[in-house]
C-alpha cells in the first residue's frame, strides 16, 4: 500500500503548528519562488504531515498576493500525496450559518490577475501545454474520507457545496454577492483558485474543509461581513476544524489510495500536451 504523507493549507485563523508532533521547520525555493512560509514538517499519530500557512504565519500576505504556485510546489517536492486546505469563506445560503463546516464540491473561478498553470512556457518550468480537467474538481475519495471521519466524531458538516472565489481583498457589493447566490453558489472566498487548479496540475489528491464565517452582504438585517467579524467567528469555531483535522489524518493512513494516487497522477500527466520535437 502507498504511503500517504498528508499536506496541510492553513487559511486565515488555522496557521497554528501546534497540531504536529516532532516539529521542524524547513525553508525552501521554488522555480516559481518563495512559498508563503517556511514548511512545518510533523506527525500527527504517527503519520507524516506537512503544514504550510496560506498567508504566512504573520497573516501578511493578501489573496492575490499569496505565490499559490510556490506552494504547491513546494508541498509537492517534499513528498506530499494528499492536501486538506481550510478556508475561512462567507455563505451565499440561509441554511450556511457561520460556523458551519462545507466539505466543498465545485467552485466557479472569479479571479483576475493569478496565474492559475505551471506550465507557462518560461525558462525552467515544466514544458508543454496543461489543459487540466475540473470534473470532479475536488478530490472525491479524500472528500469521502472526511465525511465519514466527520460522522465518526459526530460533528455536523455539510456534504458539498460551490464556493465562488473573488479576486479581492475587498469584500463583494450587495449587488455582486446576489449575483452569485443568483447562479447557485454556496459559498464565496478569495483563495480556493488557483490553489486548486495547481493541485490538480501537480497530480495531488486535494480537498477543502471550508468554514462559513459570515453570510457576506446579501442578506436585509444582521451582521454583514467585516475581516474582524470573519476572524472573530473562525477563532470560535476552529476547535472544530482541529478535531476534525487530527481525527482525518490517522483515518487517511487507513485508506488504500494506490488507485486514486495513481488515477490522479495520469489525469496530470496525461493532460500535457509536449511541444513538437
Ligand atoms: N472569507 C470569509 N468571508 C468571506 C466573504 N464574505 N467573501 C469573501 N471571502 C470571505
Amino acid at each position: 500500500m502507498f504511503k500517504i504523507k498528508i499536506g496541510i493549507i492553513g487559511g486565515s485563523g488555522l496557521d497554528n503548528p501546534d497540531i504536529l508532533k516532532n516539529r521542524t521547520e524547513k525553508q525552501v525555493s521554488t522555480p516559481y519562488g518563495n512559498p508563503s512560509d517556511v514548511l512545518v514538517l510533523g506527525e500527527i499519530e504517527g503519520v507524516p504531515c506537512v503544514l504550510l500557512a496560506r498567508h504566512g504565519r504573520k497573516h501578511d500576505i493578501m489573496p492575490s498576493n499569496v505565490n499559490y504556485r510556490a506552494n504547491i510546489w513546494a508541498l509537492k517536492e517534499e513528498g506530499v500525496t494528499h492536501i486538506i486546505a481550510s478556508n475561512a469563506c462567507g455563505s451565499l445560503q440561509e441554511d450556511i450559518s457561520p460556523g458551519t463546516l462545507v466539505i466543498i464540491d465545485n467552485f466557479i473561478d472569479r479571479t483576475i490577475s493569478r496565474k492559475q498553470t505551471f506550465f507557462d512556457g518560461e525558462q525552467g518550468h515544466p514544458e508543454g501545454i496543461c489543459h487540466m480537467p475540473m470534473e470532479p474538481a475536488l478530490c472525491e475519495h479524500t472528500r469521502r474520507v472526511i465525511l465519514e471521519t466527520a460522522k465518526n466524531i459526530d460533528l455536523k458538516v455539510r456534504d458539498g457545496g460551490t464556493i465562488v472565489v473573488i479576486e479581492g481583498p475587498r469584500f463583494s457589493s450587495k449587488a455582486e454577492s446576489n449575483v452569485y447566490r443568483s447562479w447557485g453558489a454556496h459559498l464565496i472566498g478569495m483563495t480556493t483558485v488557483p490553489e486548486i487548479v495547481l493541485a490538480k496540475e501537480a497530480g495531488l489528491c486535494y480537498a477543502i474543509i471550508g468554514m462559513a464565517t459570515d453570510y457576506d452582504c446579501w442578506r436585509e438585517s444582521g451582521e454583514k461581513v467585516s475581516h474582524k467579524y470573519v476572524l472573530q467567528i473562525f477563532q470560535q469555531n476552529v476547535k472544530k476544524v482541529i478535531s476534525l483535522l487530527l481525527a482525518l489524518v490517522p483515518q487517511m493512513a487507513k485508506e488504500n489510495w494506490d488507485e486514486t494516487i495513481r488515477n490522479t497522477k495520469e489525469l496530470a500527466e496525461g493532460s500535457v500536451i509536449a511541444p513538437n520535437q
